[in-house]
């Protein structure tokens, strides 16, 4: 039972303010709010306890619109997943659907993933992910799957939640992609899906979402 409400709580690291979003370079971003490492009474209100670290990956933006959303929700730290390589256009069927087959047909090689820029840093410091995910061709796009493919052992033992914005498709197969991407990690339940039509509604979206995950 605490643990269960230290998970609610660590997510539930509040601050329900709402402003214009911001840019992100692909470096873990620091909330401008200090947070007591220690938990406090008056943290029982405001639930913050524990560390998040938010992980997304945007081609066309709706992700990163949701994912700085969240992060003004829980004042967590913001690691935005860059592809090395900016100028591939993933909207060109003949290059993202045999990128994401060739990741399928070999999940567990290295050189079925495309390279990415950005690189962890100092994952220890979180008792929790929460991965913000676009979905291409049923699973989770490609950039972002290097990326856990990279540290997803690395998050062993923490929490990890999912938000997944998708144009019609639902997330299953987004789902199993985290699983089978961080084998050991604590699910937190349920995933959030955005439909890309309703990334403007994501502010409620959101708060709706971190009072009902467990
Ligand atoms: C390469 C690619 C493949 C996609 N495949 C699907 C799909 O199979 N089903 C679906 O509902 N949406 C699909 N989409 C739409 C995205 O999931 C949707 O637009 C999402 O909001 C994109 O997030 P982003 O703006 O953060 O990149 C695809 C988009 C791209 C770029």
């Amino acid at each position: 039972m605490k643990k269960l409400i230290f998970i609610l709580a660590a997510i539930f690291g509040l601050s329900l303010t709402v402003s214009a979003c911001s840019t992100h370079d692909g470096r873990i971003e620091e909330p401008e709010t200090e947070r007591p490492d220690e938990p406090s009474d008056s943290d029982t209100d405001s639930g913050i306890m524990g560390k998040t670290l938010i992980v997304y990956y945007s081609f066309t933006n709706n992700s990163h619109v949701i994912a700085t959303e969240l992060q003004k929700q829980t004042e967590a730290d913001m690691l935005r997943v860059e592809p090395a390589d900016e100028n591939v256009d993933y909207n060109d069927y003949s290059i993202g659907l045999p990128m994401m087959n060739l990741i399928k047909a070999h999940p567990d090689d290295p050189a079925s993933y495309p390279a990415i820029k950005t690189a962890a840093g100092n994952l220890g410091d979180y008792d929790n992910v929460i991965i913000v995910a676009p979905l291409w061709w049923n699973n989770m796009a490609a950039p972002l799957q290097t990326f856990l493919f990279k540290y997803g052992a690395e998050m062993e033992g923490k929490h990890i939640g999912l938000i997944v914005s998708s144009g019609e498709s639902s997330i299953e197969g987004v789902e199993a992609d985290v699983k089978r991407l961080i084998p050991k990690g604590k699910y937190l339940n349920p995933s959030l899906w955005i439909l890309r039509s309703h990334t403007n509604q994501c502010r409620t979206l959101i708060e709706e979402w971190l009072k009902t995950i467990h």
